[in-house]
């Protein structure tokens, strides 16, 4: 059975912005997906603004108000709804036929009517092999029991940007990405954790899916029973581990290389158990070791090297490094808890493991190997940290040269931030999947609307109205942007499959 929503009437506008009148007693919300249909075919339209109409002028609407705020009159006019209404504009944003979708090319007709949208309209959306889940399609506030998956391993690869005010659910988000990456072995994740939030250490989290025995894998300085103790072996550590994370001048990075060409695995220790050098002046050695101390907890009493923290080590954790890109080769999830170490090293440590991978991938492509692996995603918090002008306006670091070239090798950023407009240009526009949620600063939403796969100028409202949980997918991989409701982490304990299995076979190309 066929109910029409009928919602409004079209009576203006063009290519920008189509206007609606509001039907009398509808309630029409910013973002909100409505249709008009013409034979077999129907656009797809959202609202990005809504504004007041009347047929009565200006002046005397005020004059009116007055005298009836005034009790001095009981004009009825103003409260004639059909002199008096509201006005919704509308972007049109796809066209739908019978065997095909694309980005309308013509307005629909004049004074068509306008309906709310229905499951039925959004069926087209199919689930696509190696499915990536990022929730329901949602009409402004309402849900559609539509789920949205893009193909994962492009998506992934391609790098993805997750940018939201404190409290939007940017980690919760994330939660439900990699709980239902779990299902699929297309990908290997690697979740650098500063909160430590996503294995569910003392609540649900990542341990509690089904297939977690053989996925996931967590690493912390302090592991619950049957986990990984994070300990590096100094010997693994390379010089280059320390590139645009550790700032160091000319002369220290000199000083680095002549002990690493000296002694390949032993350069650490050589350096901080130096007392003089020939040839390396003593005031950058001095440096270096206060340097060394600081980073990797390592010192010296003259003779012997103490380790302040148990993450680095002399005589435990030579295989970590390398464990971790086997697992990551292997579609595992990794999960390192970096909650106890302060920033630079959670940075360093994090760097090393997306070094280790990124030349594992790099290495595996230059012998035709790379496809026969799963891709690799790298999730980061923070990421300005990393991916800020700033940053990598003093040097190259890995995360900024996988942002610029992982996608040839594979391996793809997660990159989660508040501050997306710290982050270069450049950079924004290769992470060809956005998944933009609630934010209150312009500045913000500005770098985000400039840098999307698709035309979300009008946007902008909606972006700063999107409550917790709700967020406007972007993607290369999408002919459009998708307005999204996020499930809450908890909620999918409760459902039976994490995602409904939903197959709509169309023996037709989509352009
Ligand atoms: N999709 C959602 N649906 C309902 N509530 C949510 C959702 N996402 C987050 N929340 C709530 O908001 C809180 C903050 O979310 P969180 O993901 O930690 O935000 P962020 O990482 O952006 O700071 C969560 O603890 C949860 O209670
Ligand atoms: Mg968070």
């Amino acid at each position: 059975m066929i109910t029409l929503d009928i919602v409004g009437k079209i009576v203006s506008g063009d290519f920008s912005g189509v206007i609606i009148r509001q039907k009398t007693g509808v309630d029409l919300e910013l973002g909100e997906l409505l249709v008009t249909r013409e034979d077999n075919d129907y656009f797809i339209m959202q609202i990005y603004d809504i504004s007041y109409g009347s047929q009565i002028p200006e002046r005397i609407r005020s004059l009116a108000a007055g005298l009836k705020l005034e009790e001095q009159s009981n004009l009825s006019f103003i409260d004639d709804e059909i002199s008096n209404f509201i006005l919704v504009s509308l972007k049109p944003t796809l066209f739908v036929t019978p065997n095909r979708y694309h980005l309308p090319k013509r307005l629909p007709k004049f004074f068509s009517t306008i309906e709310r949208i229905t499951e039925a309209d959004i069926k087209f959306l199919e689930k696509p092999n190696q499915p990536l889940y990022f929730g329901k399609i949602r009409s402004g506030s309402r849900v559609l029991d539509i789920d949205v998956f893009l193909k994962g391993d492009d998506v992934i690869t391609h790098h993805v940007l997750i940018s939201a005010s404190t409290g939007k659910g940017k980690s919760n988000l994330v939660k439900v990405l990699t709980y239902n990456l779990l299902n699929e072995s297309y990908a290997g994740l690697l979740i650098i954790d500063p909160h430590d939030e996503y294995y569910g250490r003392t609540k649900k989290g990542l341990k509690n899916h089904p297939n977690a025995n053989n996925k996931v894998i967590y690493y912390s300085t302090s592991p619950t029973p049957g986990s990984n103790t994070l300990v590096l072996d100094i010997k693994t550590i390379k010089p280059w581990h320390l590139n645009g994370i550790v700032s160091l001048t000319e002369a220290q990075l000199e000083c680095i290389y002549l002990f690493y060409n000296r002694d390949r695995e032993k350069w650490i220790e050589n350096i901080v158990l130096a007392e003089n050098d020939d040839v390396v002046n003593t005031q950058t050695l001095a440096v270096l070791k206060r340097k060394f101390n600081n980073i990797f907890g390592i010192s010296s009493d003259g003779n012997a090297l103490h380790f302040r923290s148990g993450l680095f080590s002399n005589n435990s954790g030579i295989t970590t490094i390398q464990n971790v890109i086997d697992y990551l080769q292997n579609g595992k999830t990794v999960i390192v808890d970096t909650s106890k170490l302060g920033g630079e090293v959670e940075l360093l440590i994090g760097g090393i493991f997306a070094e280790g991978i990124f030349s594992k991938y790099k290495d595996l492509s230059s012998k035709g190997a790379l496809y026969d692996k799963p891709c690799v995603s790298i999730i980061i918090e923070e990421a300005p940290r990393v991916l800020g002008k700033d940053v990598l306006d003093k040097g190259a670091n890995i995360f900024g040269t996988i942002a610029r070239e992982g996608r040839k090798f594979r391996v793809g950023l997660v990159a989660i931030t508040q501050l997306p407009s710290l982050i270069p240009k450049e950079i924004l526009a290769n992470m060809n999947t956005k998944i933009i949620m609630g934010t209150e600063m312009s500045n913000e939403r500005s770098a985000l609307i400039e840098s999307s796969s698709q035309d979300i100028s009008e946007e902008s409202r909606n972006i700063a109205s999107l409550d917790i949980g709700e967020a406007l997918l972007t993607s290369t991989f999408s002919k459009l942007a998708i307005p999204l409701k996020i499930p809450l982490f908890e909620d999918l304990f409760n459902q039976k499959v994490p995602y409904k299995e939903k197959t709509i076979p169309r023996g037709v190309d989509f352009d």
